[in-house]
C-alpha cells in the first residue's frame, strides 16, 4: 500500500496546495549513515503535511526500506534498467526494485543524461516500463548553460518532455512528476530564481496541456531541482507553478531536509 495515494489527490483544488518534496541522494552514504538519516526524517515528517519521497542508493534500498515502512515516506530508486530481467550487466530491474519495496523511480535524471549519455529515446521506454509495473516515476528535464544562453530552456524541455512520455497515456500520467531541473543549477550553489523557474514551469505545462488538455496539466506536480535550500524553498514554492522539490545536497541532512519538507503555505 502506498502511503499516500497518486499525485492527483495531492493536487490543487483543496484549501491547502500539498507539495512534493523528493530527496535524491546520489551517490552518497552508507549503511549506518542511511538509516540515521532515513530514521530522523521519518520522526521528523511523520505529521507533515506534504507528499514525500527518500531515494538512496540501489545497495541501501532494502535498509531504508525497512525504516520508512508504514511511514508517509515513499521509497524511490535513483535509475531503472531497461529491460525486466536478462544480460544487462550493472543494470538493477524494475522487478528487482518492487521487489525492494521502491514505489517510485527518478529518470532522465541530468546526470543519467550527461555523464551516462541517456538519450530520451531510452527514458522513454524506461517511463512506460515503470509504469506498466506500477512505479510512480519522476521524470527529470532541464537545460545546459549554454542552451539557456542560447534562449533555448523552453524548447529543451519541450523536447525532453515530448520525447520522454511519448505513448504514456492520460490514465497512466498520474503516476508521472515531472522535475525541472536547470542543469547550471544542480549542485552549483546557484539556483533560478523564483521568476525564471515559474516562467519554465509555466510552459512545461502548456506543453503537457497540448499533448493531455487543460485538466491534465493543470493537476501535474511540477517539481523544481538545483540548489533548493531552506533559504531559498519558501521564494520557490510560493511560485504557481512551482508544485514541490527534488533535493540533492540539502537531502543529506535533516537541518536542511525538514525545513523544506515542512513548508506550507
Ligand atoms: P542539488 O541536486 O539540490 O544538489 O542541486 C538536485 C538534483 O540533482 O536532484
Amino acid at each position: 500500500m502506498r502511503p499516500f495515494g497518486l499525485n492527483s489527490i495531492h493536487k490543487k483544488g483543496g484549501k491547502v496546495k500539498k507539495f512534493y518534496i523528493a530527496a535524491n541522494w546520489k551517490m552518497n552514504m552508507n549503511r549506518a549513515g542511511a538509516k540515521q538519516l532515513a530514521t530522523e526524517m521519518k520522526a521528523g515528517l511523520k505529521d507533515g503535511k506534504n507528499k514525500y519521497m527518500i531515494a538512496p542508493s540501489f545497495t541501501l534500498l532494502q535498509e531504508v526500506s525497512a525504516v520508512l515502512k508504514g511511514s508517509n515516506i515513499l521509497l524511490g530508486a535513483q535509475n531503472m534498467g531497461l529491460e525486466e530481467k536478462g544480460a544487462h550487466t550493472g543494470e538493477v530491474s524494475v522487478l528487482q526494485l518492487l521487489e525492494a519495496g521502491v514505489q517510485t523511480v527518478i529518470l532522465g535524471h541530468s546526470e543519467r543524461r550527461h555523464i551516462y549519455k541517456e538519450t530520451d529515446g531510452l527514458m522513454n521506454k524506461k517511463v512506460k516500463l515503470a509504469l506498466k509495473h506500477g512505479l510512480e516515476v519522476i521524470l527529470c528535464v532541464g537545460e545546459l548553460l549554454e542552451e539557456r544562453e542560447a534562449g533555448h530552456a523552453e524548447a529543451v524541455c519541450e523536447r525532453q518532455i515530448k520525447k520522454g512520455l511519448a505513448d504514456v497515456s492520460v490514465q497512466d500520467l498520474v503516476k508521472v512528476t515531472i522535475a525541472y531541473e536547470p542543469v547550471w543549477a544542480i549542485g552549483t550553489g546557484k539556483n533560478a530564481s523564483p521568476e525564471d523557474a515559474d516562467a519554465i514551469h509555466s510552459s512545461i505545462r502548456k506543453t503537457l496541456a497540448a499533448l493531455y488538455g487543460e485538466k491534465a496539466a493543470k493537476e501535474m506536480i511540477i517539481q523544481y531541482g538545483g540548489s533548493m535550500k531552506p533559504e531559498n524553498a519558501a521564494g520557490l514554492l510560493k511560485k504557481p507553478n512551482i508544485d514541490g522539490g527534488l533535493i540533492g545536497g540539502a537531502g543529506l541532512k535533516t537541518e536542511t531536509f525538514l525545513p523544506i519538507a515542512l513548508f506550507s503555505e
